[in-house]
Formats: C-alpha cells, sequence, structure tokens
C-alpha cells in the first residue's frame, strides 16, 4: 500500500534521490531546501509500506512575472519509480500540492512546464486533473527539447466570511430569517451595542410582565379550587 503525506525535512535526500532516477532535470539539495523552507504545505511524498519513499511532489509559489494581486501556484517537479507507476501515485500526489495552493494561499491557478514529448505526464495533467496548453516556450530544456506551458485555473466560489447564509426555503416566512435581520438596522449597519442592550432588557422586562401576569392568574385559579 503506498500512502500519500507532508515531506519532512528528513525526506529532502529521498526526494532528490528519486528525481535523479526519474528525470534528467535535477536540482542541487539547496533548491529543495528553499522550498522546504519557504512553502512546507507544498511538499509531498509517496511512502510505501516499509517506509521507503517511491513518489514525490515539490511545488511553490511563483514571485516572478505575476499581476499585481495574483497568487500563482508552480508544480516544480514530480516523479514515481517506475515500479510503483501507473497505480494513481502522482495524481494523490498533485491533488495533495493543489488543495494546499488553494487552502492554504488561496492561489488563483497553478502552472507547470512538461516536455512536448513527455506523454504519460501530459495525460495526467490534462485528462486526469484538467490542466490546458497555454503555450509553447521553446528550447526550455537544456537538451533544447520544447515545453508546454500548462495552467489550471481555479474557482474561487469563496464567500466573504462576514456574509450571512439564509436557507432559501420554497416560502421564507419572517419567523425564519428575523434572527438575521434582528442584528443590522435597515441601512445594513451593526445596531449600536447599547440599543441591542437597551432592547434587550425591554423585551425581558416585558417577558416578566407577561410572566407575572400569568403567575397571578395561575395563583387565582389555584385559589378558586381551594
Ligand atoms: C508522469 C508520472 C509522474 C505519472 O505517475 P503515475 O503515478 O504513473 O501516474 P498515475 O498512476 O497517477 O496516472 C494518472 C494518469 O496519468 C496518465 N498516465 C500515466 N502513465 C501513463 C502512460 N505510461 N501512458 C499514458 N498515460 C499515462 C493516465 O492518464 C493516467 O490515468 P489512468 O491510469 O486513469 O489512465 C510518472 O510516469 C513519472 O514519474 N514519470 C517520470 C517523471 C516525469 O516525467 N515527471 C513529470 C515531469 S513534467
Amino acid at each position: 500500500m503506498v500512502s500519500i503525506r507532508r515531506a519532512t525535512v528528513d525526506d529532502l535526500l529521498k526526494m532528490q534521490q528519486t528525481n535523479l532516477l526519474c528525470l534528467p532535470e535535477n536540482y542541487q539539495f539547496k533548491y529543495y531546501i528553499y522550498h522546504y523552507l519557504s512553502w512546507p504545505a507544498l511538499l509531498h511524498v509517496a511512502e510505501d509500506h516499509n517506509g521507503k519513499i517511491v513518489g514525490y511532489v515539490l511545488a511553490k509559489l511563483e514571485d516572478e512575472d505575476i499581476k499585481p494581486g495574483e497568487v500563482q501556484g508552480h508544480i516544480t517537479s514530480i516523479s514515481v519509480l517506475r515500479t510503483y507507476r501507473r497505480l494513481g501515485v502522482a495524481s494523490k500526489l498533485m491533488t495533495h500540492a493543489i488543495n494546499m495552493m488553494q487552502e492554504y494561499f488561496d492561489a488563483d491557478f497553478v502552472s507547470l512546464h512538461v516536455r512536448v514529448s513527455n506523454r504519460p505526464a501530459l495525460h495526467l495533467y490534462h485528462k486526469n486533473l484538467g490542466f490546458d496548453v497555454r503555450g509553447v516556450e521553446k528550447e526550455y530544456y537544456a537538451d533544447k527539447e520544447d515545453a508546454y506551458k500548462m495552467r489550471k485555473y481555479f474557482k474561487k466560489d469563496k464567500k466573504p466570511k462576514d456574509e450571512v447564509t439564509i436557507e432559501i426555503k420554497d416560502e421564507i416566512k419572517y419567523e425564519d430569517i428575523k434572527d438575521v435581520f434582528e442584528e443590522v438596522d435597515i441601512n445594513g449597519e451593526e445596531i449600536p451595542m447599547e440599543n441591542k442592550e437597551k432592547e434587550t432588557k425591554e423585551k425581558a422586562n416585558e417577558e416578566n410582565k407577561e410572566d407575572k401576569k400569568g403567575d397571578t392568574k395561575k395563583k387565582k385559579h389555584k385559589k378558586k379550587h381551594k
């Protein structure tokens, strides 16, 4: 069984070794450390039942050539050892890293480069994960092979934190939503606290009066039956 988890600092060397076995694009160890120190939530490893690292994803946030206010995730490298391929390991590693980009960093999209000849990776990114080709980067790799530039945009359907949700029923009765309206005045502004307290006290007094009336009635009622 293979499980996916966040990478720890102890995994970095194994990640580098896996990369050396699987890809011609290799990085100095300090580049792994830089990723780990900057975006620890974006590094994941696949581990078999013996604790052996069989795959990794190394990802980051892009800090160059981005529009103001835009958050761009980037997959630096991913690979899975040959004997563990076609088991869904890479899909899971990618999904974990991408989810973290959205949850931790509220990223707008994720990008990556892939060799134009890398069919397995192209299938993984496009067919399984929904990336689209945005262009070609000529002679991107050291051996002068071109790269496809791919991106996957995230849907931004998050609500502002203070937004109030009212469940829409077939017929909305004032009773169902009065709690929401009681917190805001007609202009949508919060009712000042002292007014709220005053209202609450007045309401409580009225309720006490009602209760007392009720008690008096009950007492009278009891007397009648003595
Ligand atoms: C690309 C790579 C990471 C895929 O890893 P994997 O764990 O085998 O991928 P998965 O099992 O999650 O496969 C997911 C999808 O990728 C595609 N895919 C994977 N291997 C494939 C292959 N040999 N041929 C065609 N499609 C392939 C398929 O669409 C597959 O979905 P399916 O099994 O439902 O058909 C792996 O082959 C690898 O490490 N390659 C060498 C390193 C590399 O190229 N990294 C990418 C650099 S950009």
